[in-house]
């Protein structure tokens, strides 16, 4: 579904990705995990196209790394940034109803509503009220259903769980093993073991490199790994 080979990014003349290379198979959910700093979310705003990287990005076999990113989505590549980012000034209805801005025809934007409320049941009960009144959690779980409006192939996640109370931590974890079913996931995240528990492949990566890569359960095994990233 997706393969990215020796990517270079970076932010104006510093760069900050210096060849990093994955890949996600249908269905799959793959993590990308790291310390702070090494690149993971400039790996994700570099697939969609929010930073002109050089190198490969195949998303269901087309180079798309010159491609912008409204193009992306409608083309099945929809993307949750870091940091909860919701319209704070519009209810959760017209906030959903943004994810699905490309569609026109009414009783599309009405199934794929109905999509998203069947796997966040309190988008539906909160549909009226304003996004900034949400809590993190429920925030989150918005932003996710925003960007499931479009529905996507692939979806990008940068650090979901981050900053969240314990019980919408694991709310948000259950939310991903539901969407799995649906669709492929690489999801950036600082809960590196949650994450690796779930995930059926995952990458470190370390300074804009690939440091480790292996199954959930082989990175999890693996003593570095878990001295370095896991605490031990
Ligand atoms: N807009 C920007 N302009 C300049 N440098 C940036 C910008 N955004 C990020 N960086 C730098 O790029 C490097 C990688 O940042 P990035 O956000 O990709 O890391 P990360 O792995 O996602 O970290 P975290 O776990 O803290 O989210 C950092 O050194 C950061 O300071
Ligand atoms: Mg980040």
């Amino acid at each position: 579904m997706l393969e990215v080979r020796g990517l270079f990014s970076g932010y104006g003349k510093i760069e900050i990705l210096h060849g990093v290379s994955l890949e996600v198979k249908e269905s799959e959910i793959v993590a990308l995990i790291g310390p702070n700093g090494a690149g993971k979310s400039t790996v994700l705003k570099t697939i969609v196209g929010l930073l002109k990287g050089k190198g490969s990005i195949l998303f269901k076999g087309e180079e798309i790394s010159s491609l912008s990113s409204h193009i992306l989505v409608g083309k099945g590549l929809s993307y949750v940034p870091q940091g909860r980012i919701v319209f704070p000034r519009m209810s959760v209805l017209e906030n959903l109803e943004m994810g699905a801005y490309l569609e026109k025809r009414r009783e599309k934007i009405e199934e794929a509503l109905q999509r998203v409320y069947g796997l966040f049941p309190v988008l539906k009960e909160r549909k009226e009220q304003k996004a900034a009144t949400l809590s993190g959690g429920e925030q989150q779980m918005l932003a996710m259903g925003r960007a499931l409006m479009q529905s996507p192939s692939l979806l990008l996640l940068d650090e979901p769980s981050l900053g969240l109370a314990p019980k919408y931590v694991s709310l948000i974890f259950q939310k991903i093993l539901e969407m799995r079913k649906k669709v492929t996931m690489l999801i950036v995240e600082q809960n590196a073991a949650r994450a690796l528990e779930i995930a059926d492949r995952g990458y470190v990566l370390e300074l804009g490199q690939n440091r480790f890569e292996g199954s959930g359960r082989e990175l999890l095994n693996n003593p570095e790994v878990r001295r370095l990233y896991l605490g031990g």
